[in-house]
């Protein structure tokens, strides 16, 4: 594919233009590939509806085909026309969430390409709450399928810049509508089961959603399996959710994850970077713990640290950015520090686990 020039338009995601809005919607109506702000992470969309379309978004990701994407839809009335049936509890997830960070998994119309779904019988579908995203669906007048809109492998962007540094050159357009607000990517539940499963934690947790329709299962491959990269025990956990098996949210860097009591994990941390003092290091933070560091400020050699900013919202809202920066800085290696698992914070430690080639238990 012969690189494209790709058009930036600057829009104020509080009052949208519609007008700069429709030159972006004209190109998805064409059969083009547009990056745009969502609330949980830049999206790379395209008519879900036209597979050729479709095909080009794997093509400028270097996706593998067998990883399907979510369709989004501004209004409920799209949906019927996605699916064979919006069962009862997918439709207390809709009136509950959306617009919002969940994506629901459907059985899928015949009107939904193969290759949006890579092959799957599903659908999952998502209906966001940026207003620039919602324009954007109305005036193409379509569904939007769109996966985040960074090379695959890599963190997903939270802003136009990020999308720009993956994918300049290889989309049509991407709408530049500042930071996304969550950083991480909606929460994914399968609904064509006799159990709804989480099968990725993200910008919905999941103890809002037991809340609102009861039992809800979470996928064994989103906890502590998340870093596995056995291939044998990744097969029967990946059955389900194609995208869990690769590596992901990972920068150039390795990245060790130490978890545990704080006071250990902070001691485990300092002994870390002092065995590694040949690397340039990147300190992922939760907060400003950085002098409980033990001998943190005498130590030589190259340390950049980054703070989540404390709390799983902000953790997620920073997560990704910090992550991408460790690469413009050229860090050897990243060691984080864990956070709890309730809350964002599962979403958190899930993208965490994925991007970590090592996870140290103290
Ligand atoms: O917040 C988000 O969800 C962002 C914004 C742009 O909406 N999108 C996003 O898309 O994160 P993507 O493609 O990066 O992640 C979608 C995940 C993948 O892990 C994929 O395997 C899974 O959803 N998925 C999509 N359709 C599925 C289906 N029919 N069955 C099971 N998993 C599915
Ligand atoms: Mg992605």
């Amino acid at each position: 594919m012969g690189r494209k020039r790709t058009l930036r338009i600057r829009i104020n995601p509080r009052k949208p233009e519609r007008g700069s809005i429709r030159r972006a919607a004209r190109i998805i109506m064409d059969g083009g590939i547009v990056g745009f702000p969502t609330e949980t992470v830049y999206g790379l969309g395209a008519n879900a509806l036209d597979a050729k379309a479709v095909g080009k978004i794997f093509t400028a990701k270097d996706r593998p085909f067998d990883d399907p994407l979510i369709v989004h839809v501004c209004r409920m009335g799209q949906v019927y026309g996605l699916v064979k049936k919006v069962t009862l509890d997918a439709k207390v997830l809709m009136e509950k969430f959306w617009p919002g960070a969940l994506t629901i998994i459907l059985e899928k119309s015949p009107l939904v390409p193969q290759v949006t779904t890579a092959g799957l019988s599903s659908v999952a579908i998502r209906m966001p709450s940026h207003k620039i995203a919602r324009m954007l669906i109305e005036e193409a007048k379509v569904p939007i399928a769109a996966p985040s809109a960074n090379t695959f492998g890599k963190p997903s962007p939270t802003n136009a810049q990020h999308v720009l540094d993956d994918l300049d050159g290889k989309i049509d357009c991407v709408i530049d509508g500042g930071d996304a607000s969550i950083g991480v990517e909606s929460t994914v539940i399968d609904m064509t089961g006799t159990v709804p499963v989480v099968l990725r934690p993200g910008g919905i947790s999941v103890e809002e959603i037991s809340k609102a329709i009861g039992k809800v299962r979470v996928h064994h491959a989103v906890g502590k399996n998340a870093g596995k990269r056995n291939a044998e025990k990744l097969k029967k956990f990946t059955a389900k959710s194609p995208g869990m098996k690769y590596r992901h949210y990972a920068p150039r860097a390795e990245v060790i994850l130490v978890e545990g009591r704080p006071a250990r994990v902070m001691e485990k941390i300092g002994k870390l970077v002092k065995e590694n003092r040949s690397k340039k290091i990147g300190l992922l933070l939760a907060d400003s713990e950085k002098n409980a560091i033990p001998g943190l400020e005498l130590m030589h050699g190259d340390v950049m640290v980054e703070y989540l900013g404390g709390g799983a919202q902000n953790a997620a809202k920073n997560l990704f950015r910090s992550l991408r920066k460790f690469d413009t800085e050229k860090v050897g290696l990243v060691i984080a520090q864990g956070i709890a698992e309730k809350g964002m914070g599962l979403a958190v430690m899930n993208r965490l686990r994925r991007a970590a080639g090592r996870v140290v238990r103290v």
